[in-house]
């Protein structure tokens, strides 16, 4: 089946370069696109300076803006000298990056130093793991994992499990009188990620896992510390290929805590505290002969990596829109009060399916934010974007957070109307969306691998809160901070009322 998409994908692009060759006359070069200068040596760097430098690499969308206010929609930029990465914006660029990569292993360049970290302990792990991997290694793992990890019924038999942990939450956010509620969210979203990758229970909530020095707060601070390092180590000289500079040993240290514990997950399996259920990933993973326990353990930190912050910031951002607009939460309410009408009902899959508007509140975040910039490749074949020839091998980047609050792809681009995403019965009223402009999960065969279980966790816990809490913003407005994951810029401050059945 893979190759006859190879052979679709060949045709398709020799169809598209007589096509194309006949344009070949205006077709830009390479060089000509716009963008900051690069001086020898120093590339743009010097642009990300703090204090002096006009760019920054935490605020990664609001640089965006600043390059397609003065460059235009396709921006080219060496931050390294020699190495162009091209900036992204238009919705039909964005596609053709994307489909220009049918049939063939997209790649991604990112994680340089984690795959340096894991091709260096071979005792370890087989590969570089899901996330910096590319090529034919890239492939043989995600196939073996999707199969599980992505199916529709493996998912939900982990529903009641993450209903019950979710309860368990809300009734603590009621309790509970604290300054940011994220590390919450943090325990929340690591419980449920260890739930998928080793099938226990880590008690998360308890007054012993919440000291600093517990297994749980050690790995969230370790999935934190490993996320907020990855973009600075991978821009720049890169100096960490030759001797251990200050940011990657604090790679190497969370990593290597991390693996510990997955190793420990992964071989303890069958200990009494594992979960039994009728289906585990894990023992899944365990009986499929083209993988071993190097492999798994890679994966189990993968997740860990992944899945923890994602998933809360989402949620932070969520919540924080939902606590402004109060009418929207009340809407919320009235859904979660509609499907779940007594508050102890367990939430199923015919609840969630019906769940429109608590989609809608989800896909309006991701549009607002996102946690990620966009989408990172390395162009498989030449394309042409905005008119101008970008050859294989180029990094591109697409600047969706960026594109998504404007004004010519969305009506009133910086207000929250989940509505938007609503099928309405007058189809005259609905926005027109171009679908290459929300893509929180990525695209194609190397989105997230996880979607599926991220977006159940998240509308589940939407679900319990607004049909057992009332909650309010008490802080000011709340923006993003790009540390690989756009993170929250200030602290999660809400306050919360039970609401009575
Ligand atoms: C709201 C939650 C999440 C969002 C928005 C999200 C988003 C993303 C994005 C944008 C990518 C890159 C896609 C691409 O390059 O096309 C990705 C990849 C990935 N995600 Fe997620 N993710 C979320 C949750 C999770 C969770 C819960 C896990 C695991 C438990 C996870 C595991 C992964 C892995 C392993 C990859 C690499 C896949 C590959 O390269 O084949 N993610 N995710």
């Amino acid at each position: 089946m893979w190759r006859t998409r190879i052979e679709t994908a060949k045709k398709l692009l020799a169809r598209s370069c007589s096509a194309n060759s006949k344009h070949a006359q205006d077709v830009r070069p390479f060089e000509d696109i716009p963008g900051p200068k690069s001086l020898p040596v120093v590339g743009t760097l010097y642009k990300y300076l703090p204090l002096i430098g006009e760019y920054s690499f935490t605020r990664l969308h609001t640089t965006g803006l600043l390059k397609l206010k003065r460059y235009g929609p396709l921006v080219r930029e060496e931050i390294v000298p020699g190495v162009p990465t091209v900036w992204v914006f238009r919705p039909e660029d964005i596609a053709s990056v994307l489909q220009a990569e049918a049939g063939l292993y997209p790649e991604r360049r990112s994680h340089l130093a984690l795959l340096k970290y894991r091709k260096d302990r071979s005792n370890v792990y087989n590969t570089g793991g899901l996330l910096p991997t590319n090529g034919a290694d890239w492939w043989r793992l995600r196939r073996e994992f999707q199969k599980v990890l992505s199916k529709p019924r493996n998912v939900a038999e982990y529903l009641e499990d993450t209903d019950v942990v979710v309860q368990e939450f809300v009734k603590l956010c009621q309790l509970e009188k604290i300054d940011d509620f994220l590390p919450l969210l943090s325990r929340l979203f690591l419980e449920l990620t260890c739930l998928v990758a080793f099938d226990v229970r880590m008690n998360s909530f308890s007054e012993e896992e919440r000291r600093p020095d517990s297994r749980s707060s050690k790995l969230i601070d370790a999935a934190f510390e490993t996320n907020s390092v990855i973009v600075r180590l991978d821009n720049g000289p890169r100096l960490w290929r030759y001797f251990e500079t200050r940011l990657y040993r604090k790679l190497r240290k969370a990593q290597s805590y991390m693996e510990e514990v997955s190793q420990q997950m992964v071989s303890q399996r069958n200990q009494s505290t594992s979960i039994r259920r009728k289906k585990s990933l894990l023992e899944e993973y365990s009986r499929n002969e083209a993988l071993d326990i190097k492999d798994i353990v890679g994966m189990s930190c993968d997740m860990l990596l992944a899945g923890v912050d994602t998933t809360t910031y989402s949620t932070s951002f969520a919540l924080y829109h939902l606590a402004r607009n109060s009418d929207l939460q009340d809407k919320l309410r009235h859904e979660a009060t509609a499907l779940l009408a007594d508050p102890d009902s367990p939430i199923t899959l015919e609840v969630l399916s019906n769940a429109a508007y608590t989609k809608a509140v989800i896909k309006e975040t991701f549009r607002m934010n996102p946690i990620s910039v966009g989408i990172g490749r390395i162009l498989q074949t030449d394309v042409v974007l905005n008119g101008y020839h970008v050859p294989r091998g180029t990094v591109v980047v697409t600047q969706n957070q960026v594109t998504c609050r404007l004004p010519e792809y969305f009506n009133e681009p910086n207000s929250f109307v989940p509505e938007r995403w609503l099928r309405s019965k007058d189809r005259t009223t609905r926005e027109s969306i171009n679908p290459y402009l929300v893509l929180p999960f990525g695209h194609g065969p190397r989105s997230c691998i996880a979607r599926r279980f991220a977006e159940q966790n998240i509308q589940v816990v939407l679900l319990r809160m607004c049909r057992n809490l009332r909650f309010t913003w008490c802080g000011g407005n709340l923006g993003t901070k790009s540390l690989l994951i756009n993170k929250p810029d200030a602290p999660i401050k809400l306050e919360f009322e039970c609401v009575n059945a």
